[in-house]
């Protein structure tokens, strides 16, 4: 049975998993918080299985709902319309950037997506696709059996749940490994060994800023189950918590503030 997939936000993550979704067979209802009006270039640019709709239809219409919005924001997720729904956590906390900051987050008494789960009491969430940047998200995604597929982890609290999401995953274009519980999710957030870093290529030095970033936006790199499974396993609870823009590859930051400035040019 084809299954829709719910996404709430469009920007870079929401359009890179809206892509994926697509790609692999799956209807899309994509939302944002301006309204579907905003979305009609997207969704014809997607084809005809996908959809715009409000933030509330796409949790309705959702076998699977994808978080992609700035965690931030949490709070005006409308908790009552997700009970019994398997959602997709796809945020990361970056205290530095913007003004939401948290003492339970800081502390490390939550992580973020306890924090999400905590909102979202009824749903069933699993964090996901949420520890490699947009440009490699799509871009790294092969079939099962490829030799250059890679490997993305998964934690949550319950199991079907967690199936669901796997089998999601998979389609798409990676190999799942399970990492735990939402308390153990720490050990995929940002700022540890599994978070970005492992799925960009190598990039020599001496090259211009240009051609670094044609590398960074025509190659990944491969991780095996195994690799990831070690990447986590020698994880430690990272200090500060929470994501920085040092602590991410410098051509990510160059392509985000290029992309930033020229929708600020648009608008
Ligand atoms: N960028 C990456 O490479 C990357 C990688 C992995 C994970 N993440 C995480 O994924 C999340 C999204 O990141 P992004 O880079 O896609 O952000 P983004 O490009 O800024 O897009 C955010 C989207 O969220 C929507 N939104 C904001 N507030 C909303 C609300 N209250 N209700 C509904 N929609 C709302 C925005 O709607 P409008 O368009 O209408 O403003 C926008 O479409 C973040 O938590 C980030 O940490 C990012």
């Amino acid at each position: 049975m084809t299954q829709t997939i719910g996404i709430i936000g469009s920007g870079l993550v929401g359009k890179a998993v809206a892509h994926l979704a697509i790609a692999a067979g799956y209807h899309v209802v994509i939302s944002n918080s301006r309204g579907p009006e905003t979305l009609s270039d997207l969704v014809k640019g997607l084809g005809p299985r996908a959809r715009a709709g409000t933030v509330d239809e796409a949790i309705a219409a959702g076998d699977i709902v994808s978080i992609a919005l700035p965690l931030a924001v949490f709070g005006t997720l409308p908790a009552g319309k997700f009970v019994g729904k398997v959602v997709i956590d796809q945020t990361n906390y970056y205290p530095g950037l913007g003004d939401f900051r948290r003492s339970d987050l800081d502390n490390g008494e939550l992580t973020s997506s306890e924090l999400m789960q905590r909102h979202l009491t009824g749903a069933k969430l699993v964090k996901g696709i949420h520890n490699l940047g947009w440009i490699h998200m799509q871009y790294n995604a092969r079939p099962k059996g490829h030799f250059e597929r890679t490997t993305l982890p998964i934690a949550g609290d319950d199991a079907a749940a967690k199936q669901i999401v796997a089998r999601f995953i998979e389609t798409v274009g990676y190999d799942v490994i399970d990492t735990g519980s939402l308390a153990d999710s720490w050990r995929i957030e940002p700022n540890t060994p599994i978070y970005f870093w492992p799925y960009v290529p190598s990039i020599p030095e001496s090259l211009t800023e240009t051609e670094k970033k044609k590398i960074y936006q025509n190659a990944g790199k491969p991780v095996s189950p195994e690799a990831a499974r070690k990447l986590v396993a020698e994880t430690r609870r990272p200090s500060p918590i929470g994501g920085t823009l040092e602590g991410m590859p410098p051509v990510h930051i160059a392509l985000f503030l290029e992309l930033a400035s020229a929708n600020t040019v648009q608008k």
